[in-house]
Order: structure tokens, then C-alpha cells, then sequence
């Protein structure tokens, strides 16, 4: 079946609320990750990629890209449940790495150290645990 995946800056209400479908049944988004349309479109306005995946036209998948000119992190990576194990999270990952190597940037990204799928597909693709290294946030 035909994957495309394409990059996009530009958010319309109704992708944000195709990508929020995915962010919610993949229970990667919350309401205190502050996800709302107006910060994901204000991100991409100021340098901030969305990769789309789609299959035969539909989104089924989706990772929210962003940079400090050094490096590229990823975020929001996410494939409809129906749709995972089929390749599309390494090609949504294989663009996102394209982006960081046609600007010479590094790549970083957070895992939960439970999550098995991504690490395995994350470590096939070179990254590698930043030992020592735990996660802090101030939420407010
Ligand atoms: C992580 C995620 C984006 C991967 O997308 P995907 O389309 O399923 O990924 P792919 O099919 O390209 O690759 C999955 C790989 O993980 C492997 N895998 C699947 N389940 C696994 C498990 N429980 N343990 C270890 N490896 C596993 C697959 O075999 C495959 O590896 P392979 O290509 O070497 O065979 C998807 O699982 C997802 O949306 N998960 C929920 C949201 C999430 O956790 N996002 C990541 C936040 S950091």
C-alpha cells in the first residue's frame, strides 16, 4: 500500500484536530502538555516541522519536529494502533533524521524507558541512552 510521508509548517484547524486523533488513541498527549492548536501552529510558524505519514491518503501517522539550530528534537511520535508495525514510525523517523542530516544538526529525542516499540526502533536508528541523564519539568 502506498506510504507518503510529507513535512508540513502549515496547520489548518482540521489537521490539528486529525493529528490530536492520533496524539489521543496513542495516549501520547494530555492536557497538561499544553498541546493546543494555537502553540503547535505558533511552533511551526517559528521553525517547527509536522511530519505526516499517510496511506492512501489517510493520516496514519504523525511526529512533531522542532530545532535549536544544533539539534533536532522529536516529539509527538505517533502511529494509529491499527497501523503500527508496518514500517511507518521508522519512516516517519528515517524523514526526521533526513531533516537533521541535511542541516548538519544532531538528533534528541525522550523515550519512556518502558515503551519497548520505540527504543527498539529508536536505538535500530542509531540513538543511543543519554546515561546519567533523567527528565525534569515545571509544569506553570
Ligand atoms: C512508537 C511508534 C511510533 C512506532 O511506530 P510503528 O509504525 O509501530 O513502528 P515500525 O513499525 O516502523 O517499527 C516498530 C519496530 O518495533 C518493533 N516492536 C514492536 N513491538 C515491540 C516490542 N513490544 N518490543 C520491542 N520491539 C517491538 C517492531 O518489530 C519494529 O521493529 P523492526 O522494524 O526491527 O521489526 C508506535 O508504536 C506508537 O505510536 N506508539 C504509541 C505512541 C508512542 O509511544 N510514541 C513514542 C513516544 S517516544
Amino acid at each position: 500500500m502506498n506510504l507518503a510521508v510529507e513535512r508540513t509548517q502549515t496547520l489548518t484547524q482540521e489537521l490539528f484536530e486529525a493529528i490530536t486523533r492520533i496524539w489521543n488513541e496513542t495516549g501520547i498527549s494530555n492536557p497538561a502538555r499544553a498541546d493546543d492548536f494555537a502553540s503547535v501552529q505558533y511552533n511551526l510558524q517559528h521553525g517547527g516541522i509536522m511530519l505526516l505519514a499517510r496511506r492512501e491518503g489517510i493520516l496514519v501517522g504523525t511526529a512533531w519536529l522542532s530545532h535549536d539550530f544544533r539539534r533536532l528534537y522529536i516529539h509527538h511520535m505517533a502511529v494509529s494502533p491499527e497501523f503500527q508495525n508496518q514500517g511507518i514510525g521508522r519512516a516517519l523517523l528515517s524523514e526526521a533524521l533526513s531533516i537533521a542530516a541535511e542541516h548538519g544538526w544532531q538528533a534528541k529525542l525522550e523515550v519512556h524507558s518502558t515503551n519497548s516499540a520505540a527504543r527498539h526502533l529508536y536505538r535500530s536508528c542509531g540513538f543511543t541512552d543519554l546515561e546519567g541523564y533523567i527528565t525534569m519539568i515545571r509544569r506553570g
